[in-house]
């Protein structure tokens, strides 16, 4: 299939648009427990698991970011997967899909306020000594005043060491993510790790405060809701380059959206949250396990002139795009081949892919994605467009800062205002 008769095939889904739903619907639950850059909208992910699953079927989120599809997966009696390469993603879907008994939430909440409140904050040698500040202190420094990264020390002690359950810390720990970038320099709303030298940070130990107390009533109402229930959720750290561990048996459906080609940079956009709670020897090789970095890798790939992505790429005169789309694809490519072989026979693909611009140069990431799976054992059954409301999505973003903006033109690059929806099945001719 040439591009023309790709997009010629493609339908649009009005219904998917969800452009009249408000923004507090899109944050209902735990959904809104912590930020994460271009999530599904709930009602998005819980659209197509009722169009594509079955009650009681299994389901894979690859690249499950926060978590957002696990979740509507949980509501919907379906049994889920969910893995990223981000520990970051897999600490925030966990907590997100493991709603607490609220009694005994609210009696770990308070403790842990009460020993934050009440006890005395050290110097820095003492939390360098306990652990919760060693091999990244000096990235740290750059990023928080002597006082609150001193707070931040004594929260992120009491979180560890409180004798509470697995679950309760990883509650108290993707509360203390969420308000990092808030206690920090980073600049107010960007998606790029950029500091802001005017801005004068508030009190950690409020801020979390405040997030506890939203996540406790969030968590709340997603107990009540799915009391009883016997769906199973599984979320761990995984490289979607690679096969699954042999002891899950094979999923109904996949259902994701990959990373976008060169657009976030989900490798560095936690970096706080890294080096806090993920400290990595070794930064530069934790970001090249990421698809999409914008990172130029020390390892070289070249395109072969029967890749369908090579006009295209060729095309492009700056050399760092040209290798970071190179990789980009060499990767989905990688993807698409494992991932085949963890669904059932006739088994599908859901995937919400955007196309973009760079330096002039469209590049019809859909088409392109779409001949790339089905170099790899998959075959497209059908194509969709939806809309994507604005005021969910900003459609502009300036390159240097990374906020989002509603200028146009000039230096700023367009954001995706239309998704495509790739529906793929196992190939078993
Ligand atoms: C568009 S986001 C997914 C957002 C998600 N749908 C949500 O609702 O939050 C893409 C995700 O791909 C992850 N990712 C990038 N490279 C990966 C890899 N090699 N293996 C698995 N996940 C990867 C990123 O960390 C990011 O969370």
């Amino acid at each position: 299939m040439n591009k023309e008769e790709f997009y010629s095939m493609v339908e649009p889904r009005d219904d998917w648009s969800f452009s009249d739903i408000p923004r507090s619907e899109t944050r209902e639950l735990t959904h809104s427990y912590h930020l994460y850059p271009a999530k599904f909208i709930p009602q998005l992910a819980r659209a197509f698991i009722n169009e594509y699953t079955d009650e009681g079927g299994f389901i894979w989120d690859s690249f499950c970011g926060s978590g957002t599809l696990n979740l509507e997966a949980l509501r919907t009696n379906r049994n889920s997967v969910g893995t990223d390469i981000n520990p970051i993603a897999v600490l925030i879907s966990r907590v997100k899909t493991t709603p607490l008994n609220p009694e005994k939430l609210e009696a770990y909440v308070e403790e842990l306020v009460q020993n934050i409140e009440k006890k005395k904050v050290y110097s820095e040698q003492y939390y360098v000594r306990k652990g919760v500040l060693n091999g990244n202190l000096n990235v740290l420094k750059e990023w928080f005043s002597d006082e609150s990264l001193l707070e931040l020390g004594h929260i992120l002690e009491y979180i560890k060491k409180m004798d509470y359950p697995k679950k309760y810390q990883e509650f108290g720990l993707c509360a203390f993510s969420s308000i990092l970038k808030r206690s920090s320099y980073w600049l107010n709303s960007s998606v790029k790790s950029q500091k802001d030298p005017e801005k004068k940070p508030g009190e950690p130990p409020l801020y979390l405060r405040r997030q506890l107390r939203s996540m406790k009533k969030a968590n709340k109402s997603l107990y009540e809701e799915i009391e009883n229930t016997t769906t199973q959720i599984r979320i761990f750290r995984h490289n979607s380059k690679h096969h699954l561990p042999k002891s899950i048996t094979k999923f109904d459906c996949i259902i994701t959206s990959p990373p976008y080609v060169v657009s976030y940079d989900y490798s560095d956009i936690f970096r706080l949250s890294t080096y806090f709670l993920f400290y990595q020897e070794d930064y530069r090789k934790f970001r090249e396990t990421f698809i999409g970095t914008p990172l130029i890798k020390k390892r070289q790939r070249s395109l072969d002139d029967t890749d369908p992505e090579a006009p295209i790429i060729n095309s492009i005169n700056d050399t760092r795009i040209k290798k970071g789309l190179t990789e980009y694809y060499m990767d989905m490519g990688g993807f698409f081949y494992k991932s085949r072989y963890h669904v059932k026979k006739d088994g599908q693909l859901i995937m919400v892919v955007g196309d973009t611009e760079l330096r002039g140069v469209e590049i019809p990431n859909a088409y392109l994605l779409s001949r790339i799976a089905e170099m790899n054992g998959w075959f497209l059954e059908n194509a969709y467009e939806r809309e994507v409301p604005v005021k969910i999505l900003p459609t502009s973003r300036d390159p240097l800062t990374g906020k989002f903006t509603s200028k146009k033109g000039g230096n700023y690059s367009e954001r995706y205002e239309k998704e495509y929806i790739l529906i793929f099945r196992v190939d078993s001719s």
